[in-house]
């Protein structure tokens, strides 16, 4: 598992630099939340939410109209789970470093502030992730894309099913950026890790 997580990182670290960064939909406790409510990504970066009890749903917002989609903005469907953290996913790409807003659709989730971004800007510019959550609080109504079929602009998918080791696939470079929720954390332990690339690498051969 440790020998597979380095390899997987070490594989990023040598393509692309890209990160994945995991956002939670929900969580144990049941928080009408999204955590990290703001993700720092680059271009090119995943970011990946993972669904908690008992139903919630991801789309794309804009920041002049919380709780509203945004016209062809991504939308991964309602993603019911009894218990524990669902095994399907849906993955987005970020594809530029502007903000990216989205929020629960469910009930009156927006409402009670189940609304996030990425690359909000932390510095107060006005439209930071907390202006955002504030606003979507006192929207008139939580809309739910009707345009758009369920799954577009990401890609909804099981991560039992996925190939490899799943949970070490996402388990490094996502934690250290939600942790941090800092410029580019994701990238930089990946770099520091490619020093170490060959080493890794064999170790990894190893282990597979
Ligand atoms: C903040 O959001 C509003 C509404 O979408 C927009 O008009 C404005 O340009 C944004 N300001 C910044 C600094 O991005
Ligand atoms: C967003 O997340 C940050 C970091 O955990 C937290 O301090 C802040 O209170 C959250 N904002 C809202 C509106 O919940
Ligand atoms: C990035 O581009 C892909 C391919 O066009 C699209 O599916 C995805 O929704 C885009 N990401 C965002 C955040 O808009
Ligand atoms: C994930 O697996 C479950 C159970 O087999 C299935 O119902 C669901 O449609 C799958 N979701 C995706 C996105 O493949």
């Amino acid at each position: 598992m440790h020998f597979s997580t380095l390899f997987t990182t070490a594989v990023l670290a040598s393509t692309s630099l890209a990160a994945d960064f995991a956002v939670k939909v929900s969580n144990m406790n049941g928080d009408l939340a999204f955590t990290p409510n703001n993700t720092k990504a680059a271009q090119g970066d995943t970011v990946t939410f993972h669904y908690y009890p008992a139903d919630h749903s991801v789309a794309q917002g804009t920041f002049a109209k919380p709780c509203e989609p945004k016209a062809n903005g991504f939308w991964s469907g309602f993603v019911p789970v009894a218990s524990g953290v669902s095994p399907t996913t849906f993955v987005v790409t970020v594809n530029d470093t502007k903000p990216i807003w989205f929020y629960c659709t469910k009930a009156n989730h927006c409402q009670k502030g189940m609304a996030g971004a990425i690359n909000a800007p932390y510095v107060d510019t006005g439209n930071t992730t907390d202006a955002y959550i504030a606003a979507s609080e006192k929207a008139a109504s939580n809309v739910t894309p009707q345009n758009v079929a369920i799954g577009f602009g990401g890609k909804l998918a099981n991560s039992t099913s996925a190939s490899g080791s799943p949970t070490a696939a996402s388990g490094t470079a996502t934690g250290t950026g939600a942790a941090q929720s800092a410029t580019g954390t994701g990238a930089a332990s990946a770099v520091g890790l490619s020093k170490g690339l060959g080493l890794a690498a064999l170790l990894g051969f190893l282990v597979v």
